[in-house]
Parts: C-alpha cells; sequence; structure tokens
C-alpha cells in the first residue's frame, strides 16, 4: 500500500474516533442529559485545525492526478471536492454555534443536535466513498512518479492529537479519548 494512503486511511481511523465520541456526546444532548460542550468544542477545534486544513487538501492532490488517469471518475471526485469544502463550513458553523452556547446563548436543542448528526452522518459517508471506491482506484492507477509528485506537492505536519506530540491545547481531550476506549480496571 502506498504510504501516502496508509497515512490517510490512519486519519481516517483517528476522525472515526472523534466522530463517534462526537455523536455519543450529541445522544446525551439529545435526551436532555449533561453534555461536555467543551469537549463538542475540542474535536471541531481538531477537525478545523488539522483534517480541513491538512487531510483533506492531500486527498485533493491525488484525485487531481486520478481525474486525468481515470476520466470515469471525475463526476465522484468532483462531488467529493466539494464535499471537503461542506465539511469545512460546516465544521466551522457547529463550533461558532458550541461556543455562543458555552457563552450562555440560548440555542434550539433539537436543531443542534440534528445539525451534528447530520455533520457526523455526511463525514462518515464521505470517507466511506474514499476508501471504499477512490483511494483503491488510485492505488491501481497512480505510480511510484504520481507518489513523489503528490509527495513533494504537499505540505504535512504532525497530527496535533495522534501525532508523536500531544498538543497542549487538545489535553483534556486526549484524556476524553482514552476513557472512551480503554476499558476500566476491574479487580479480579
Ligand atoms: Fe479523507
Amino acid at each position: 500500500m502506498s504510504e501516502i494512503i496508509s497515512s490517510l486511511r490512519n486519519d481516517h481511523r483517528n476522525i472515526t474516533k472523534l466522530l463517534t465520541l462526537l455523536s455519543e456526546q450529541n445522544s446525551r444532548l439529545a435526551c436532555g442529559e449533561f453534555t461536555n460542550y467543551q469537549t463538542l468544542a475540542d474535536i471541531m477545534q481538531y477537525f478545523i485545525n488539522y483534517p480541513d486544513i491538512y487531510h483533506h487538501p492531500h486527498e485533493e492532490q491525488i484525485f487531481e492526478i486520478l481525474k486525468i488517469r481515470e476520466k470515469a471518475t471525475t463526476e465522484l471526485i468532483n462531488r467529493v471536492s466539494s464535499e471537503h469544502q461542506q465539511i469545512a463550513k460546516n465544521g466551522t458553523a457547529i463550533l461558532d454555534e458550541i461556543k455562543q452556547i458555552q457563552g450562555s446563548a440560548i440555542f434550539p436543542r433539537e436543531n443542534f443536535v440534528r445539525q451534528l448528526n447530520n455533520y457526523i452522518a455526511s463525514y462518515q459517508a464521505h470517507m466511506d466513498i474514499e476508501e471504499g471506491y477512490l483511494f483503491q482506484v488510485a492505488e491501481k492507477l497512480l505510480g511510484l512518479e504520481d507518489w513523489r509528485h503528490i509527495d513533494a506537492a504537499i505540505k504535512t505536519v504532525d497530527d496535533p492529537i495522534f501525532g508523536r506530540i500531544l498538543d497542549q491545547e487538545y489535553q483534556s481531550l486526549f484524556k476524553a479519548i482514552l476513557a472512551e476506549t480503554v476499558p476500566e480496571k476491574t479487580d479480579y
């Protein structure tokens, strides 16, 4: 597997983890239970700071070449690219609303829950198309020179949560991720 694709798949696994956490918090909110808005805000901030700025443009580089190699992918790639823009736009709007809620603004809960559910479902469906089809076609049709070109064209940074060094900004979110994924210690 190309190293670039493998790294993008890894990003998807991390995004899925956070979408699951987001979905759990959103279910609590839907039932009127306690919701940790700071966790919601941290997740949305991460989506804006990392996948929107680095992961999606990285994929765009692959898709631009793929469109030339396989014309039949053009329509789907155009759709996926416009979804990248939509994800970024919706993510920013959601984070803005969370900040307003934290600042005691009144928001109709049902609307916010629906908005977040749509964001989660469409993000997951989007990644499923990339992984289930586009990445696979890219691996078949792109050659060594293409991957070198993509590698040279993109700026890579360490993931601020799942990379080598945890960014201070995400320390409490990281704890929340661990709490969801590590089983509680038992005495037997
Ligand atoms: Fe992706």
